[in-house]
């Protein structure tokens, strides 16, 4: 960092060079160091921010999204009832109001959200868009099929795991936007091993101020059942609901996507 002194100098040498018309930023030699101690910290923050998403990407083996769902944004979500547009408006508003989680009565909330309703009715294109939006504001954010989450944790336990299970915690815990894709779709024999796992991502997260968003085929009582009065109640106080109950996009375009 430079010294007041040298600040001075370098200021007073770009005072005499500059031409009449052109307005100076800074006036004074101590304008010009608060404004070069702020670059700093903003240069500081990027390269934070990138190590960040470089760590995620590491845990995760890939970037946030995946490549299916590469292209998918809020211009092009086709929004043609009124309830498809409430929702892209709400997604939408979501993205531009992230980071101010207040709740109604002015408290700090962790402001998550849940995508719930019928297959192919746009709730991992809606979260795409606000995940892509999020991380070109440098925000670290990831979408993840609570398959794939359960499957980074078994392997974590593995003797030879590069991750361990601590960090990997820790990574997911940090994100500053975390969602789950497919809630509630694996009914197999590990239950209890997914429900653990999920409750312990997602009551963490929520204790430590950080969105948690979820897509889910579930109704609200077969979610209930499935996360426990705690979890919920706290999801979706100071937390954003959204129901897709229209028809599948995939069946009007006649094929899976
Ligand atoms: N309103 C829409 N406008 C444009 N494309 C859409 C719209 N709804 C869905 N799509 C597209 O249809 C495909 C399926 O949508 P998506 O994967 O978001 O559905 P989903 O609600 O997550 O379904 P599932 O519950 O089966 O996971 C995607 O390619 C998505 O981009
Ligand atoms: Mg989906």
């Amino acid at each position: 960092m430079m010294s007041l002194s040298k600040s001075a100098d370098v200021l007073a040498r770009f005072l005499a060079l500059k031409p009449a018309h052109v307005e100076a930023h800074c006036k004074t030699s101590q304008e010009l160091m608060a404004w070069q101690q702020e670059e700093g910290k903003k240069v500081a923050k990027r390269v934070t921010d990138l190590n960040r998403m470089a760590r995620l990407e590491r845990v995760l083996g890939r970037s946030g999204i995946q490549p299916l769902h590469q292209d998918c944004g809020f211009r092009n979500y086709l929004a043609e009832t009124e309830e498809q547009q409430q929702a892209l408006a709400m997604a939408q508003a979501y993205y531009l109001n992230f980071g101010q989680n207040v709740t109604e009565n002015g408290s700090q909330s962790h402001g998550g959200f849940i995508f719930s309703g019928h297959v192919g009715t746009g709730k991992n294109h809606l979260a795409t868009a606000i995940v892509r939006n999020l991380i070109k504001d440098n925000k670290v954010a990831a979408i993840i099929t609570v398959a794939e989450l359960c499957q980074k944790f078994r392997a974590s336990y593995e003797k030879n795991s590069p991750v361990k299970e601590a960090t990997l915690l820790k990574d997911l815990c940090q994100l500053d936007l975390l969602v789950l894709d497919e809630v509630g779709v694996q009914k197999s024999s590990h239950n209890d091993f997914e429900i653990n796992l999920l409750s312990q991502i997602i009551d963490r997260r929520q204790l430590q101020l950080k969105p948690t968003g979820m897509l889910t085929n579930l109704n609200y009582d077969q979610l209930l059942a499935l996360l426990g009065d705690r979890i919920m109640d706290r999801q979706v106080n100071g937390g954003l609901w959204i129901p897709f109950t229209w028809q599948s996009y995939r069946s009007r375009k006649g094929g899976r996507a």
